[in-house]
């Protein structure tokens, strides 16, 4: 594994993290002892930050890292993140960007997760009751009191991005980013490596369907998120399953997995993959890409593959793309 600075003097992190919404009953059920094998298994391949956020599970997520890895504390770097409830339409709740909230929700993730500090802590999404330098100024002064590291905030615009850093230094920013989700490419990764805030990508194995796991519509449970994800419909699914494949035959003349030749890319294009699993031998394989030297060559064609807007299906449904920051 290859470690990393985060943000211009934060500490090291390996340069695959694990995203551990996967550990809350979002892409299907869960069960509690894979989950716990699965978290422990990263760390003990090098990875040593984790990703979750209070709203996973509804808490569960940030639980289970509290239990199963209190006594490992100083081995990782922890990341959070509050403001991302939603209501029945899945519209954001306003007001969670004020600073009374955010104090509230550092506290109530910092109980779940058996911690005094967190390293990280993200918006997770723009609050748009609240300007953004309000809620910039509390997380900063949450950086002062010693409280969290860091912050950060995720799936906001460039333009968001430098008025919050203008308040206090931004750490990270995190957004969707993959082969099949190359949006970030025109604004968002420049100004961050303007900035120096680290570029962190969530889905980087596009929900899985780079994983090669899911291929129709019926290898989704009954309860599985991705099932009101348009990428993971009718025609949009079929051709999406078809640039995964030939990703695959790329991958295989490299001796590699999709995932691992994905994970790789990203890592040279200087952002911070955090791919979710269930799996021990998922995260193990994932940790792995950490230590690939693939050939530029590689992940041209890779490019070649996949250019830019070849995903079928929106990112989301309208109510995801509604909570999305587009200043
Ligand atoms: P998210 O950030 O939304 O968690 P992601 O990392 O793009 O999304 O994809 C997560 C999905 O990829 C999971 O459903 C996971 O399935 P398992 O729990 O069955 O592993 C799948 N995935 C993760 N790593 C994988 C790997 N190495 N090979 C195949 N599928 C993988």
């Amino acid at each position: 594994m290859r470690y990393r600075t985060l943000g211009t003097a934060g500490p090291q992190v390996s340069v695959v993290g694990f995203g551990a919404m996967t550990l809350a009953p979002v892409y299907g059920g869960v069960d509690e002892g894979d989950a716990a094998d699965t978290l422990l298994a990263a760390l003990d391949a090098g990875v040593t930050f984790v990703d979750t956020a209070d709203i996973y599970g509804m808490g569960s997520s940030e639980d289970l890292i509290g239990r199963m890895l209190e006594k490992r504390r100083d081995e990782f770097v922890l990341a959070t993140k509050f403001g991302g409830n939603q209501d029945e339409q899945g519209i954001l709740v306003p007001g969670m960007g004020r600073p009374e909230y955010v104090r509230r929700a550092l506290d109530a993730s910092l109980s779940r997760l058996r911690t005094d500090h967190v390293d990280l802590y993200y918006l997770h999404r723009l609050d748009p009751t609240t300007p953004i330098e309000e809620t910039a100024g509390v997380l900063g002064e949450l950086v002062e009191a010693g409280k969290i590291g860091g912050y950060g905030l995720s799936e906001v615009s460039a333009r968001t991005l430098r008025r919050a850093h203008a308040v206090h230094p931004v750490t990270a920013l995190q957004t969707e980013y993959s082969p099949l989700q190359r949006g970030p490419e025109a604004e968002l990764v420049p100004a961050c490596a303007e900035l120096g805030v680290t570029f962190v990508a969530y889905s980087p194995l596009g929900r899985g369907l780079l994983g090669g796991q899911v291929r129709a519509a019926g290898d989704l449970e009954a309860g599985d998120w991705r099932r009101n994800n348009p990428r993971f419909q009718g025609g949009n699914l079929e051709r999406n399953v078809s640039l995964a494949d030939r990703l695959a035959t790329l991958a295989a003349e490299q001796d590699v997995t999709t995932a691992q030749l994905v994970l790789a890319w990203l890592i040279d294009r200087g952002v911070l993959p955090i791919p979710g699993t269930r799996k021990a031998a998922n995260a193990r394989a994932n940790a792995e890409a950490g230590d690939l030297a693939l050939d530029a060559s590689v992940f041209a064609r890779l490019e070649e593959i996949v250019p830019p807007d070849a995903a079928a299906g929106a990112q989301g449904n309208e109510a995801y793309l509604a909570n999305l920051d587009t200043a």
